[in-house]
């Protein structure tokens, strides 16, 4: 079960880099660690991820069970699935594991792990109470706060998410695949990345994002990285 044992910080610099502590120290399964504020929060592709004090849940977990799970999606499945409970909003997800509401990003995932060790970090930065945006996220970022009528309690949060998250790390693949097409946010829409641009048509059975190129170029996958809404240009 996620959540036991379960170590709070009221402040750290990370809770991914405190779990990866405790992963390599023999950490059970499902430990999980929360913290009211980050000093050092760490996003995908090396950006910092910033929160006030008590307006997100903030919390990484310890997987040991990596069979044929997708975690990163499956995460995304699950957070996705708490914010609709605790909104009644529609959640989308932007591949790989953004998950939006109303067209802006309320949680980020960042996933590490040391897969010859037996163990990953699920991190999960979810804005919770937060109404105010700083100005170079404003337009990008939403909260459930602002998707919702009233803003829940971290701790209401963290317990809708909890047995999802449980559910969907033990799925199997092609149950995290179908589902996860279901919340496809960037199906048909233009979208750029570092190597080009095209439209974006899907995601294939092992998770990679699928574009086809601009004037028929053809179809390539994706499988890591950050894509871009937009034509890039
Ligand atoms: C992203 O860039 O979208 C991923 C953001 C992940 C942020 C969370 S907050 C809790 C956990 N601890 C971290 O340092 N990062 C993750």
């Amino acid at each position: 079960m996620i959540g036991t044992p379960r170590v709070h910080h009221r402040v750290t610099d990370s809770t991914n880099a405190r779990a990866r502590e405790l992963a390599a120290a023999g950490a059970p399964h499902g430990t999980l660690v929360t913290a009211e504020q980050q000093t050092a929060g760490r996003g995908r592709q090396g950006r910092a991820w910033v929160a006030a004090p008590a307006e997100a849940l903030l919390m990484s977990v310890v997987v040991r069970e990596l069979g044929a799970a997708m975690l990163p999606l499956g995460a995304a499945l699950a957070v996705a699935a708490a914010c609709e409970a605790l909104t009644g909003a529609e959640a989308g997800i932007k591949w790989p594991n953004d998950v939006w509401l109303g067209g802006r990003k309320v949680a980020g995932i960042l996933l590490e792990g040391r897969p010859q060790e037996g163990w990953a970090v699920i991190g999960i930065g979810l804005n919770v109470a937060t109404r105010e945006f700083p100005a170079e996220l404003s337009g990008l970022a939403t909260s459930l706060a602002l998707a919702g009528a009233e803003a829940p309690h971290v701790e209401v949060a963290l317990a809708e998410l909890v047995p999802r998250l449980d559910a969907w790390i033990e799925a199997p693949a092609e149950h995290v695949v179908a589902a996860w097409r279901l919340r496809d946010a960037l199906l048909g829409k233009e979208i750029s990345w570092g190597g080009g641009s095209g439209t974006a048509a899907g995601i294939d059975d092992s998770g990679a994002l699928l574009v086809d190129l601009v004037d028929g170029g053809g179809r390539v996958s994706l499988d890591a990285g950050e894509v871009h809404l937009g034509s890039g240009g």
